[in-house]
């Protein structure tokens, strides 16, 4: 028995025009037409099925999670930048590497390192003291990125990055687009041809190696130098069998990886959370009320992170409705059962944090901006995996913790001195590209607190 077929469908381009077009509408629109499974088809043969019950999200990511696999279309794009680090290998090879790094990500490495993101965040605060004297409007989602990318430069890899910030930031901009751009039209020349577009991306993906490559640089010209702990962890990992460091190519790949995903995702999440908090005066009141409560004029440390309860309630209210990772994709090496379908081998599964955080048989008011539903107390017999920003099973993000604890510690920090305000009538529009951020950036008003 086939599943039905998702909304949008044409002769020869398949489901392929409706998901480059608008992939945000179609999934939405294929949960409320066909409910939790719709299949897809796109040239050149390949086909698949949306999933959006939560446990068929489960089947997938943790039950079954040794029996797929990321031989997918969207991964085979993203290898082109990020080799074949944490996020895009597979196998033994993603095993080796996800135990040398866990413990850099360990909770109480991630606290300590609080100190330093909320100095950094302090930078944030004096450009944006200029801004609100001057009565400019900034590019918040900019000015996160920015922050952000000197956060995990810092304390990942135990480098400053102030001179290239602005440079890799629009580098970072410029690949995600062109590395969409070859998902959605797989007929593009491979990257291989001499062909300006081709030239151009690599030119990009060199400026941002650069950084990368004298991070590495300088930390094995100075292995004590203070800060880096992730780095230096690389480095020294040996394997357990044949004693051997690691490859540069693959001390390269996992650098590349950490400073793309441990930046860009972040500072969509705050871009996000600054648009919903302008937009919902009485959340950022209450919001407020809390950080003042408990910070008084002081700034936040990590150890306040467990005391500010309402303000991670936002962040994963953020997450929810606006999940920056909107699509997974992996493929399935052997049939899979999914409710009363068998899904082939060989064939692709999506999952969608934005389409299963919207799903109605769990979520009331889906489309309403509502931090209670995540505070302790708020009665709900959702299934976890109703909600999956960071993923799910061994694959899930290595860094949620890192990203929890800089998001919090940020916007409490600035959130306390600042208040930002969207021009009047203006309501961000989401522009899916890998991660989803908003469309043209976030220009918003600045003004201090008094
Ligand atoms: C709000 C911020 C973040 C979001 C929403 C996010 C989301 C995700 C998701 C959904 C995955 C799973 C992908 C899949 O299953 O195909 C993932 C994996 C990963 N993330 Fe994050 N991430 C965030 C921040 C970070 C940070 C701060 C770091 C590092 C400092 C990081 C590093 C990684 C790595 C290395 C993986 C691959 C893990 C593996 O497969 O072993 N992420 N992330």
């Amino acid at each position: 028995m086939l599943a039905p077929i998702a909304p949008g469908h044409l002769p020869v381009l398949g489901n392929l025009y409706s998901m480059r077009t608008a992939p945000l509408a179609t999934l939405t629109r294929a949960l409320r037409e066909n409910g939790d499974i719709s299949r897809v088809e796109f040239p050149g043969g390949q086909r698949g099925h949306f999933l959006f019950h939560p446990d068929h999200v489960k089947t997938i990511l943790v039950d079954h999670a040794k029996q797929v696999s990321k031989d997918t279309p969207g991964f085979a794009a993203l290898r082109l930048l990020l080799g074949n680090g944490l996020v895009t290998s597979d196998g033994p090879v993603w095993l080796r590497q996800r135990r040398i790094a866990q413990p850099a990500f360990h909770r109480a490495k991630i606290f300590a390192l609080g100190g330093r993101m909320v100095e950094l965040t302090r930078r944030t605060a004096d450009e944006w003291s200029v801004a609100a004297k001057a009565g400019t409007t900034i590019d918040v989602a900019e000015s996160m990125m920015r922050l952000t990318l000197r956060v995990v430069a810092d304390t990942m890899l135990g480098k400053d990055v102030e001179r290239d910030a602005a440079g890799v930031g629009r580098a970072i901009t410029y690949l995600l687009h062109n590395l969409n751009e070859r998902i959605v039209r797989p007929w593009a020349p491979p990257v291989t041809w001499p062909t300006p577009n081709n030239r151009r991306f690599l030119e990009a993906r060199d400026s941002v190696v650069r950084v990368v490559d004298e991070a590495i640089a300088s930390r094995r010209a100075k292995p004590d130098a203070p800060g880096g702990e992730f780095l230096r962890m690389l480095i020294e990992a040996r394997d357990e069998e044949t004693g051997e460091a690691m490859n540069d190519q693959q001390l390269r790949d996992e650098v590349v990886t950490i400073f793309g995903a441990g930046h860009e995702t972040t500072a969509n999440l705050l871009a996000w959370t600054w648009s919903w908090l302008s937009r919902m005066p009485h959340v950022r009141r209450k919001m407020l009320a809390e950080l003042d409560e408990v910070l008084g004029d002081r700034d936040a440390t990590a150890e306040d992170y467990p005391k500010l309860p309402y303000t991670r309630a936002v962040l994963s209210e953020s997450l929810r409705i606006t999940p920056v990772v909107w699509l997974l994709s992996r493929r399935l090496l052997q049939d899979i059962t999914v409710g009363e379908y068998t899904l082939p081998a060989g064939t692709l599964a999506f999952l969608s944090p934005y389409a299963t955080h919207r799903h109605p048989g769990f979520w009331d008011n889906p489309e309403g901006f509502d931090p209670e539903r995540f505070m302790e107390g708020a009665t709900s017999n959702r299934p976890t995996l109703a909600y999956f920003p960071f993923g799910a099973g061994p694959r899930k993000c290595i860094g949620d913790t890192f990203a929890l604890v800089e998001a919090t510690l940020v916007l409490a920090t600035l959130a306390r001195r600042f208040e930002l305000e969207l021009p009047p009538g203006m309501v961000p529009v989401p522009e899916p590209v890998i991660t989803m951020r908003p469309r043209g950036g976030l220009p918003m008003r600045v003004r201090e607190r008094s």
